[in-house]
């Protein structure tokens, strides 16, 4: 499996199960109020928890506003891979979920947020 490609669910209403492990699931409002913090919370497998252990586990997830990077975090195998983290926006944006596994390679999904 090649690390250069990027990868997200192609069915999103029916997910491999490897897409069901590896594609984030951002959890964020629909609307949010301009300039106001929010939480954005992001986890690495929908039912399914990925693997956190040594040599299979998510190495990082990035979180974007459309190409700008919001923030990074990164995991070891001893934590859960799972973030919330707390932003705010200035403008209507499609935020960006990417993480790494360092065996399936880099997973992508995305959400509308509607700024009022
Ligand atoms: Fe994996």
């Amino acid at each position: 499996m090649s690390y250069y490609k990027l990868k997200k669910a192609t069915n999103a209403d029916d997910k491999t199960n490897l897409e069901d492990k590896h594609v984030p699931v951002i959890d964020a409002p629909d609307r949010v109020k301009k300039g106001e913090y929010f939480e954005v919370k992001l986890k690495m497998g929908e039912g399914i928890d990925h693997p956190m252990e040594e040599g299979h586990f998510i190495q990082y997830v990035e979180l974007y506003a459309d190409y700008y990077q919001l923030g990074r975090v990164s995991f070891t195998p001893e934590m859960k891979a799972e973030v919330t983290l707390t932003i705010k926006l200035e403008e209507d944006c499609t935020l960006r979920a990417y993480e790494f596994c360092n065996i399936h390679g880099q997973w992508e999904a995305a959400k509308e947020i509607t700024v009022e």
